[in-house]
């Protein structure tokens, strides 16, 4: 079957042995980031981002984030992925630094650029680290607003929901949508509706989760009216604990309530997933099936944050 997807974060995606590979080029102490299966390590979501950045040290150079690109969506084109949107980090992929950002993109634009000619199309989400401090965030702004275009088409922010508020950062979100950018920011994921509220008054179309609307009718009515696309990555809520099981999962509720749900994998080696198996959990767990799978990817292609021609020829895939 094929799919859209809306949330992968790059780094997240990276699988454990190209890490461990990149880690014995480097000669990098990478000691507690992967288990004895050779499975990435962590307990809770606070040992996941440490893992995370840990597993991230070793991507350094403008080839090293080439490599992990075209591994990752030859990955996503193996699981039926025709179309992918990336969160991408310049705070890791050149420190935040613009010209060294602007080094890693023209080589992840190559990539992306021949994955494409195969059957894989994608684009880049550049992404501030709430945890990282607004300042940082800043940063990662200025990086998008001078480098959008063809691939660069979207500003986000993930990390810890619980530091700050997203209105904290609202100079970088205002930056980013005067550039022209798409926004989305995680929200409701570790918190509840008055964050998803914060990121809707930054401006975005598009939340990353946002299951926590869940506890609040009114916020899922206003969602589903304004026709904001949710972001769900339910197997990444499984793993994390967020929710205890996939029949606990609100995406089921949330679509039923007529808000805009699309399914993603987040960092699919921390939560031992893949498109395939998402969707396969749907099918079990709620009895989707073909109907529902491309409502969820017309509502994908509908927010994604490409030009109007690859909308509808993304479109015209699930008619
Ligand atoms: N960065 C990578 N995965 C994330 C997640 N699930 N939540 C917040 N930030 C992240
Ligand atoms: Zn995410």
């Amino acid at each position: 079957m094929k799919t859209l997807e809306l949330h992968l974060h790059l780094e997240g995606a990276a699988p454990p042995a190209f890490i461990r590979g990149l880690a014995a080029e480097k000669h990098a102490d990478l000691t507690g980031v992967f288990d004895e299966q050779g499975n990435y390590a962590y307990d809770g979501f606070d040992g996941f981002l440490r893992c995370y950045e840990a597993a991230t040290s070793v991507l350094q150079t403008p080839q090293d984030y080439a490599r992990l690109l075209a591994e990752v969506l030859e990955r996503s084109a193996g699981q039926g992925v025709i179309y992918t949107e990336l969160f991408v980090s310049p705070e890791f992929c050149g420190g935040g630094d613009l010209p060294a950002w602007r080094d890693h993109l023209a080589a992840m634009t190559e990539v992306a650029g021949k994955a494409r000619a195969q059957g894989i199309d994608s684009r880049a989400i550049l992404t501030a680290i709430r945890h990282f401090g607004p300042d940082r965030a800043r940063k990662t702004a200025i990086c998008v607003a001078e480098t959008a275009g063809d691939w660069v088409t979207g500003f986000g922010m993930g990390g810890a929901e619980t530091v700050g508020r997203a209105t904290d950062y609202a100079w970088s979100f205002d930056c980013a949508r005067e550039a022209g950018l798409g926004l989305t920011c995680h929200a409701g994921e570790w918190a509840g509706p008055d964050s998803i509220r914060d990121a809707l008054a930054l401006g975005c179309t598009r939340i990353g989760h946002g299951v926590g609307a869940i506890e609040d009718p009114a916020l899922v009515r206003d969602l589903a009216d304004k026709g904001v696309t949710l972001e769900v990555c339910p197997g990444s809520n499984v793993a994390l604990g967020v929710y205890p099981s996939w029949s606990a999962h609100p995406i089921a509720r949330l679509a039923d309530a007529g808000v805009r749900v699309t399914v993603s994998t987040d960092d699919p080696p921390f939560f031992h997933t893949t498109m395939r198996r998402e969707y396969d959990r749907l099918a079990d767990a709620f009895g989707w099936g073909d109907t529902e799978f491309a409502q969820i990817n017309r509502w994908a292609a509908d927010a994604a944050f490409c030009d109007p021609a690859t909308r509808d020829r993304l479109l015209k895939e699930f008619p």
